[in-house]
């Protein structure tokens, strides 16, 4: 449940900026921590996210006609768009997740009209947890709501991720938006992006706990270096189908065939492809120890993750290691990765329960001191995943 305070500043800025709430709904939608398997979704692959306990609120009620009116909170800004003609706005960007959403309902051929909506919440923008994601789900759930449109959530999730790459323009696996839908509270969400299979792991132990650390370092993932690290998986990809016809994705790879064909590869992609046949062997490990309750082992994986990211898949960046390395230092500390997709954002760490005390106040002050910035810490569980927390214009948080 959202903390009260966000909710009232929500339903107060609805009040002003749209006169009244009556016919409200509210709505939240989690960021996500991935815990492990960075890179594989675009590659059909595996990933084991959870919902954070940081999410997106939307306060947002039906209009007559087919204009959309939005208010964000992160931006103290208003914008709007007309349903009939929706374009990619350049100077606004942050309504384009609102503007891709309904592009993508509407490509879809389902029958929607205009809202009004302040949007607000706690997950950290460009942080790596996925704020994008969130805002996407949040919307599509209030059309879907507001709209009857009775859409199952694999397919939101689905018409969410289509938002974002045809329209916002970032080619993402669907990790991001089924972790907001599909997610469990209490667990991890074991997810196959190939057949969007998924499954929930229990992760409710009260020995350990997860830590994101938010670096303070932002960076667009419309970059073009996403970007690059896509194509050069599709290229790992096409060389490869030479000597293996059947692939069509990294996932179809094992490490002996890589290895066996390696002398086939530039050096550079070669690297990209050892990743992510890595990456995902690591998932499966990590599975088996979240099952088994082994941490430690858990920890490993988390590392070596960390490891392959940084050398192999070169996506971390001076902030995210040396975010890593003070954290590794801190006794209690059973393993440390960036998370998300890199160059800037935050985290994730799995830390004894024991040692989180000692770990906020060692991780905090290593930061600062090395590079000026107070970074964000903050022990989140997982939590549900994306719903309705009210449906009534009188809801008084
Ligand atoms: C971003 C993308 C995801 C995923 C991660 C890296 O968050 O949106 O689809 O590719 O990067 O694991």
């Amino acid at each position: 449940m959202p903390k009260r305070a966000q909710l009232k500043t929500i339903k107060e800025k609805f009040q002003e900026v749209f006169r009244d709430s009556h016919g409200v709904i509210w709505l939240r939608a989690p960021g996500r921590v991935n815990l492990i398997g960075e890179h594989t979704d675009y590659n059909d692959g595996f990933v084991l996210p959870m919902a954070a306990q940081q999410e997106i609120v939307l306060a947002v009620r039906r209009r007559q006609d087919f204009r959309v009116r939005v208010y964000s909170l992160h931006y103290a800004q208003e914008s709007e768009f007309d349903l009939e003609k929706i374009s990619f706005d350049a100077r606004r960007p942050w309504i384009n997740y609102a503007q891709g959403v309904a592009w993508s309902l509407l490509e879809a051929g389902y029958r929607i009209g205009g809202i009004e909506a302040v949007v607000g919440g706690d997950v950290p923008i460009g942080a790596g947890l996925s704020s994008s994601a969130a805002v996407e789900v949040a919307f599509a759930l209030a059309f879907s709501h507001l709209y009857d449109l009775q859409i199952e959530r694999e397919e939101l999730a689905r018409l969410c991720n289509r938002a974002e790459r045809e329209f916002v323009g970032l080619p993402c696996g669907m990790m991001d938006q089924v972790s907001s839908l599909l997610a469990g509270e209490g667990a991890a969400l074991f997810l196959d992006c190939r057949s969007l299979e998924c499954r929930l792991i229990p992760f409710e132990n009260e020995a350990v706990r997860i830590v994101i650390c938010d670096t303070q370092v932002r960076r667009e993932l419309t970059d073009s270096a996403y970007h690059q690290r896509v194509e050069e998986c599709s290229e790992a990809v096409r060389l490869l189908k030479r000597h293996l016809p059947r692939i069509t994705h990294l996932r179809d790879v094992s490490r002996r065939q890589l290895e066996e064909f390696r002398d086939e590869l530039p050096e550079v992609i070669y690297r990209r492809a050892r990743h992510i046949v890595s990456e995902d062997e690591r998932v499966l490990t990590a599975v088996e120890a979240l099952e088994g309750e082994d941490f430690e082992e858990f920890g490993r994986v988390m590392d070596a993750s960390h490891e392959s990211l940084k050398k192999d898949y070169e996506v971390s960046s001076r902030e995210l290691d040396l975010m890593v390395d003070l954290a590794r230092e801190v006794s209690g500390t059973l393993g440390a990765r960036l998370t998300g997709g890199g160059f800037g954002g935050a985290t994730v760490n799995l830390v004894a329960f024991s040692a989180i005390e000692r770990f906020k106040r060692q991780v905090f002050q290593g930061y600062k001191t090395a590079t000026g910035l107070a970074p964000g810490i903050f022990v989140s569980r997982p939590a549900a995943a994306a719903g309705l927390i009210s449906g009534s214009g009188d809801f008084n948080p």
